[in-house]
């Protein structure tokens, strides 16, 4: 993937790693980048005229096809808004796992149905799924999230096969524990936004379908490739200490 003057619509582009894509983007070439928040005025002072603001929340339908109106010449998708409820599988009100699933899942799957056909036809266009490695392997703190996770990984995986011979690129981001305000009750070392996200533009840089940003990730992945039933064995013991 080459950004050279390409359009970028990044969700959730007010903080944690949001906000580092949307400055690791300014570093590159792009033409413009549509910086999207459900508050735009929570969104920082990027101080560049490539950034145009678009109010966004993705689990309003009707914000997204407004959204998709203004962002018309869009080439490059990056779905990184994302929530994660610290809620066990087993006993969390059913409404808290729901509002995982809601963004993460149907938000991300409803910003593609709306953005896609603005993506066909351009000579290469790209949809970026940010996932987590917790797509690989269930953390029971946040059951609901990683199975929401899944999912999306899941989606992008079909999607990528379905859209293929349209030129449509689809990558997912795995990271590990990065140190922004998702990650906070976590209690272990944590890579920062800025080199997550750099990383991530050096992936899709390189073409590569699948992004493993962090170190600890990437650690995590390795042990699943080996064996899914290593990295399940690693996280029982995480879990029961
Ligand atoms: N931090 C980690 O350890 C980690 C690891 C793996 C994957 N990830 C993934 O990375 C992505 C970014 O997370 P982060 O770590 O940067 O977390 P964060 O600091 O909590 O930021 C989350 C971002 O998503 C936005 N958001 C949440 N719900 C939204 C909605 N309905 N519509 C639009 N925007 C919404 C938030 O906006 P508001 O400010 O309005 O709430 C915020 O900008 C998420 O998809 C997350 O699952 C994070």
């Amino acid at each position: 993937m080459n950004f050279d003057n390409k359009v970028v619509l990044v969700t959730g582009a007010n903080r944690g790693i949001g906000k580092e894509i949307v400055s690791a983007l300014l570093t590159r070439n792009v033409k413009k980048i549509y910086a999207t928040s459900r508050d735009i005025a929570n969104l920082p002072d990027f101080a560049d005229t490539r950034i145009s603001a678009l109010q966004l929340d993705i689990t309003d339908p009707q914000q997204i096809v407004e959204a998709a109106k203004s962002a018309s010449d869009i080439d490059i998708l990056i779905n990184n808004a994302g929530i994660a409820a610290f809620a066990s599988l087993l006993d969390s009100p059913l409404n808290v796992l729901e509002q995982d699933m809601n963004t993460n899942y149907f938000g991300t799957l409803n910003m593609i149905r709306e953005f896609t056909p603005l993506l066909e036809g351009k000579e290469s266009s790209a949809i970026v799924n940010m996932v987590t490695i917790g797509a690989f392997v269930n953390f029971p703190m946040i059951g609901g999230y990683c199975a929401s996770k899944s999912a999306l990984f899941s989606l992008s995986q079909g999607i990528r096969i379905e859209l293929a011979p349209k030129n449509i690129s689809v990558h997912t981001v795995n990271p590990g524990p990065i140190d922004t305000d998702m990650a906070k009750e976590f209690d272990m070392e944590k890579t920062s936004p800025e080199l997550a996200a750099e990383n991530t533009l050096l992936g899709l840089e390189a073409g590569e379908a699948d992004i493993f940003p962090d170190q600890t990730g990437k650690g995590m992945f390795d042990l699943w490739s080996n064996n899914y039933r290593d990295l399940e064995k690693a996280v029982y013991d995480m879990h029961h200490g």
